[in-house]
């Protein structure tokens, strides 16, 4: 079962094989035009440092995550001083100096900001399980302007398909997020990265949708 001792517990043992070092290529590249200062929402942020890009372009950015190593690791691997309240459950920690980038330590359930302009959602829906999936997009929705952008990478492939990362049914994100969710790009990383073969997949798609209004 996924719950949220697994994750602290993935944080505590290192097994972070998702984390990304360097800034996701399909976010540089898809990521929509918006104003300065939009609020820019990263859910299920880990200590990723798309964070730090999304800050760099002007946005006010705001990461929520469960693990306090990973808030940790993440400001410490960035450099960035802060300064931590607590509201509720949730811990808040916001940066000092010239970037607008907040983390919210704590369970992204427990988040109730709402009216953010924009979501960034990498690795954070196939990190839900199925019984979580639906209530998951429905809360991040929910913290959205009506007008809100929203940009999504999501995975589905064959084989073991014991996550996280879970696979998604590429017919079911537009039931999740809504029909104005398009599909702009996809690519079988079973055909270009080893690693996805040798775990057994032909098909390793990572799709790339986007809600532009
Ligand atoms: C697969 S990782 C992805 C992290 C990040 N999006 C990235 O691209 O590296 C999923 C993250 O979600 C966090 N997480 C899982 N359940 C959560 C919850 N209920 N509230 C906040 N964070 C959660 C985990 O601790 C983990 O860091």
């Amino acid at each position: 079962m996924i719950t949220n001792e697994f994750w602290l517990d993935r944080w505590k043992t290192g097994r972070i094989g998702f984390h990304q070092e360097g800034i996701n290529p399909k976010l540089v590249e898809f990521w929509p035009a918006l104003p300065k200062n939009s609020r820019v929402l990263v859910p299920l942020c880990g200590k990723s440092n798309d964070m730090m890009w999304l800050a760099e372009q002007g946005y006010e950015v705001t990461g929520v995550e469960l693990s306090s190593l990973a808030v940790i690791q993440f400001l410490g691997d960035n450099d960035l001083t802060y300064d931590t309240h607590q509201e509720g459950d949730l811990k808040i920690h916001t940066v000092n100096g010239g970037l607008s980038l907040r983390i919210i330590e704590g369970d992204y359930f427990q988040f109730s900001e709402d009216n953010f302009d924009a979501c960034y959602d990498r690795a954070a829906m196939v990190a839900m399980p199925d019984s979580k999936r639906a209530e998951y997009v429905a809360h991040t929705l929910k913290r959205l302007s009506p007008s809100a952008c929203v940009l999504l990478i999501s995975l589905q492939y064959d084989g073991d398909t014991q996550g996280p990362p879970f696979s998604i049914e590429e017919d079911s994100v537009p039931l999740l997020w809504g029909n104005h969710i398009q599909k702009i790009a996809s690519e079988n990383l079973a055909q270009t990265n080893l690693q996805y073969k040798e775990q057994g997949h032909s098909t390793f798609d990572e799709s790339v949708w986007r809600i532009q209004p």
